[in-house]
């Protein structure tokens, strides 16, 4: 008998006929996303899980899991996982690194563009029909070029943005719980700030920091006030890390200039304040969403799974026990 699993949200067709060659496998194809119970019940029976990051895998869930070996995530941040009480129930935890970072990177970078030079802002105006010709003073951005690109976290991703800046003639500086490696500083000619420092400089903003009780709400009132008038806050790390309301207040009352955002908190829910705003660029958490590295992330925890049920270490482990 092959080990039941489960699949929680739509995945391509490869993944699914890789993962049926292993195991009697039930999908949620139809991609209707599981609320927290419907997913404790479908879940119950199955060995294992391929989940997303609004699966919120904890303690009770797990004790109505006796067979359950593993849960592999089809994201590189993994915050909605107890990783603590995946241990305790010897469940392994596993996530997708390294396959998403230049596309996420390169989406950083959209964000970047599109909020400097009032994109979306532009674009709305062109779409009602509001454009009566051109205007010397129409719709003024920031340059980017040679602009101080400050990175809040120069881990895997951060790393890409900050090479992608080099381009662009930018002064690149960046802060992180510890100093990088000096042959990582200079492939991104990036240079180690204080928090206080990278605040204050920075033209542009982007977070690349993972989600956690030590991230949660690093950017809010005091340190969106430290920020130049003229900044942009970048984020496409995780909702939660910058604090909304704050966020919103001070787009509004020009304390920084502009944001551009792919992540957001309680998101899909959306604060309403965020859709009067002209000065943000939103997006709807698609910063890893190109087909080629969608595909390689859900191949990729499928090939965990498989790793975790077959007695073999799966390649993306995070909670080694
Ligand atoms: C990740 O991999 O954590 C992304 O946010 C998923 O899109």
């Amino acid at each position: 008998m092959k080990p039941k699993v489960l699949v929680t949200r739509e995945v391509f067709d490869e993944v699914l006929e890789y993962l049926s060659q292993y195991f009697e496998v039930a999908s949620n194809q139809s991609d209707v996303p599981m609320d927290y119970e419907t997913l404790a019940a479908k879940i119950s029976d199955k060995q294992g899980a391929i989940i997303t990051l609004s699966d919120r895998i904890d303690a009770p869930l797990l004790e109505r899991c006796p067979n359950l070996k593993a849960v592999c995530n089809i994201a590189v941040g993994y915050n909605n996982i107890d990783l603590k009480a995946c241990r305790k129930a010897r469940v392994m935890a596993t996530n997708t690194p390294g396959v998403l970072d230049d596309t996420t990177g390169d989406f950083t970078w959209t964000l970047i563009l599109a909020t400097a030079r009032r994109l979306t802002e532009a674009e709305a105006y062109l779409r009602k029909g509001q454009w009566d010709g051109w205007k010397l003073k129409q719709f003024l951005g920031l340059d980017v070029h040679h602009a101080t690109l400050g990175i809040f976290g120069l881990g895997r991703i951060g790393q890409v943005v900050a090479r992608r800046a080099i381009g662009f003639e930018m002064k690149v500086i960046y802060h992180d719980t510890r100093r990088m490696p000096s042959e990582i500083e200079e492939a991104c000619r990036a240079t180690f700030v204080s928090k206080d420092e990278l605040l204050a400089q920075a033209d542009i903003m982007t977070i690349h920091v993972p989600y956690s009780s030590e991230t949660h709400h690093l950017i809010s009132q005091p340190e969106l006030k430290q920020m130049k008038p003229t900044a942009i806050l970048i984020n496409a790390s995780r909702g939660g890390v910058v604090d909304d309301s704050a966020l919103i207040e001070a787009l509004r009352s020009g304390t920084i200039a502009a944001a551009g955002l792919d992540v957001f908190e309680n998101e899909p829910k959306l604060n309403p304040g965020f859709l009067e705003l002209k000065n943000a660029v939103l997006a709807p958490h698609i910063a890893s969403s190109s087909r080629a590295t969608r595909y390689k992330m859900a191949m990729l925890a499928a090939q965990n799974l498989v790793a975790a049920l077959t007695g073999k270490t799966p390649p993306n482990l995070l909670n080694p026990f």
